[in-house]
C-alpha cells in the first residue's frame, strides 16, 4: 500500500500491519499470565540506564518500542491484578472487561454526548441504571461514568452546592458566606480535595468504636446548627477499613433537614450486590447521589466511577457547559454524559463494564463478591488464631486490618519490600490513629485463602 503525504502513521501498510499482530501478541501474552508476574517499581536513574531517550525526531519504530515497554517499563510497574496485589484497593478486571477496553481503544467513540456516542452512552446508560435500581433509587435516576471517585465525589458535590444556592435563591433568602459539607472523620482524602477545590469547609463527625458514622453523631455534632451545610457524605466501605457508615440512620437525618445525602462508595457499593452485606446499603436508597468505581470492586479495568444522582437534571444544570461550538449537542431529548459531571470530552469508559456484565450476568458478580467477603472473614479468623497477630477491627466487607504485635513501622517496611522483592505479595504497611499495621483489600476473585496463610507465615 502507498503512503500518501508521507501520512504513514495513519495508514495501514505491511508494517503497521506487522506491528499490529505483535501488539495484538503481546497483549494476548499478558492476558494469559495466570497470575501475572508482580513485578516492582525501580529507581528512576535505573530506568534512566535501561531505556535511552525514546521520544526523537526520528522515532524508534514500534517494534522496538514495544520491546523496551515489555521488557523493561511493564516489569518495573506492578500488576494490580495479581491476585497477591492487596494494598491500596486493588484492580482486577475479569477477562471480558480487560477484552472490551481494547476494543474500546480501537474504536475512537466520543462519549461526552447522544449526538456522537449514542450506542455507547445508550449501554453505558443501561449499567448506570442498573446500579440505580440495584441502590433502591427510583426509576429516572442516572448519570455518567467519571475518571475516578476523586472526581465523581467533587461533581456530586458540586452539584449539591448549587441546588442548596438555588434553592436559597429561589425562596429570596441569603446565600451563606461559607457553605460546609459534613463527612465522617475516617471520610475519603479526595473529600478534603473537594472542599479545597471548592473552597468549602468540612464539619468532620467522630465515628463509633466500630468506625463508623453514625445518625446520632451526625445530629449531636450538628447540635441544630445546619446553617450552610449543603450536604452530608457517607462512606459506604471506608477505604482504609471497609467499614460502612450507619447509611439508613445518616440518610434520615440528614434528608430531615432537606439537605443533600451523598454516598461515597467509591470501594464499598459493589458490596451491595452480595447476599450477606447488602443490608448494610439499605440506605443508598434515601440519596440524592452516590458513587461506585467500576475499576475497585466491580473487576473492569481503570479508570472509571460511576456517579449516580437520584435527580439528574440537577446534575444536568450544574455542570452543562455552554458554547458556541456546542450548541448544536444542545437536544433536550438527548441525553450528554459530559453534562453530568465536571468533564467535557470522555471516552465511554463505562462499556467495559457492561461487556462483562451483559457477558457474565449480574449473578456472577454477585457471586464473586460475596466469594472475596467470605475470604476476608476466613482469613480474619485465622489472624484471631495466631497469637502474634491481632485485628484492629472485625472486617465489614473485604478489608482486613492488622498489627504483628511488637512491630515497629520499619518492621513492617522491610518485610513488605521483601515480600515483593521475592514476588509473592504487594502488602504495604498503613497505620490507625498512629500505630503501624498492615491490611489486605481483597477485590480479586483469584486471591485465594493458602495465599493468604502463606502471606502471614511470612510475619517472623
Ligand atoms: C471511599 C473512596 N472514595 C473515593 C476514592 C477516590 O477514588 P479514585 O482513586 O478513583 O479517585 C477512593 C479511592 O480509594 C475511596 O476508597
Amino acid at each position: 500500500m502507498t503512503t500518501p503525504n508521507g501520512n504513514h502513521m495513519h495508514t495501514v501498510d505491511l508494517e503497521t500491519m506487522k506491528l499490529r499482530e505483535q501488539v495484538f501478541e503481546y497483549a494476548r501474552r499478558r492476558m494469559n499470565y495466570d497470575p501475572p508476574p508482580l513485578d516492582g517499581p525501580k529507581t528512576i536513574s535505573q530506568l534512566r540506564q535501561e531505556v535511552p531517550e525514546t521520544v526523537t525526531e526520528e522515532g524508534l519504530g514500534g517494534l522496538e518500542a514495544l520491546n523496551l515497554f515489555e521488557n523493561v517499563l511493564a516489569e518495573a510497574t506492578i500488576s494490580n491484578d495479581h491476585p497477591n496485589y492487596l494494598s491500596f484497593i486493588p484492580c482486577a478486571p475479569t477477562e471480558a472487561a480487560t477484552l472490551f477496553d481494547l476494543i474500546v481503544s480501537a474504536s475512537t467513540i466520543y462519549g461526552g454526548s447522544w449526538m456522537e456516542g449514542a450506542g455507547a452512552v445508550y449501554a453505558e446508560n443501561q449499567v448506570l441504571e442498573w446500579l440505580a435500581r440495584e441502590a433502591g433509587l427510583p426509576e429516572g435516576a442516572g448519570g455518567v461514568f467519571v475518571q475516578g471517585g476523586t472526581l465523581g465525589n467533587l461533581s456530586a458535590l458540586v452539584a449539591a452546592r448549587h441546588t442548596a444556592t438555588e434553592a436559597l435563591k429561589a425562596s429570596g433568602k441569603a446565600v451563606p458566606t461559607r457553605w460546609r459539607f459534613a463527612c465522617s472523620s475516617e471520610a475519603h482524602s479526595s473529600l478534603k480535595a473537594a472542599a479545597r477545590v471548592m473552597d468549602v469547609d468540612i464539619v468532620p463527625v467522630p465515628v463509633n468504636a466500630e468506625g463508623r458514622l453514625t445518625g446520632q453523631a451526625l445530629a449531636e455534632t450538628l447540635e441544630g446548627d445546619w446553617d450552610g451545610i449543603f450536604a452530608v457524605v457517607a462512606t459506604g466501605g471506608t477505604t482504609n477499613f471497609g467499614i460502612v457508615d450507619e447509611l439508613e440512620e445518616v440518610g434520615k437525618v440528614t434528608k430531615a433537614h432537606d439537605v443533600w445525602f451523598h454516598v461515597d462508595g467509591a470501594y464499598g457499593i459493589a458490596a451491595m450486590l452480595a447476599p450477606s452485606t447488602k443490608h448494610l446499603f439499605a440506605g443508598v436508597a434515601l440519596a440524592d447521589s452516590f458513587i461506585v468505581d467500576p475499576h475497585k470492586w466491580l473487576f473492569a479495568p481503570f479508570d472509571a466511577c460511576a456517579l449516580v444522582y437520584r435527580d439528574p437534571e440537577l446534575g444536568r444544570v450544574t455542570h452543562t457547559q455552554h458554547a458556541e461550538y456546542l450548541d448544536a449537542l444542545e437536544n433536550p431529548e438527548e441525553w450528554n454524559p459530559s453534562d453530568y459531571a465536571y468533564n467535557l470530552t470522555r471516552r465511554p469508559r463505562g462499556l467495559p463494564l457492561w461487556f462483562s456484565l451483559a457477558t457474565y450476568g449480574v449473578s456472577a458478580y454477585r457471586e464473586a463478591i460475596e466469594q472475596n467477603i467470605q475470604l476476608a472473614y476466613k482469613i480474619a479468623d485465622e489472624i484471631r488464631r495466631r497469637p502474634d497477630l491481632e485485628l484492629v477491627r472485625d472486617p465489614q466487607l473485604s478489608v482486613v486490618v492488622f498489627v504483628k504485635k511488637g512491630w515497629t513501622l520499619e518492621d513492617y517496611t522491610k518485610w513488605s519490600n521483601k515480600l515483593l522483592a521475592d514476588g509473592i505479595g504487594f502488602v504495604v504497611p498503613s497505620s490507625h490513629k498512629g500505630e503501624p499495621n498492615t491490611r489486605f483489600a481483597i477485590v480479586n476473585p483469584r486471591t485465594t485463602y493458602e495465599s493468604l496463610v502463606q502471606i502471614l507465615d511470612t510475619m517472623v
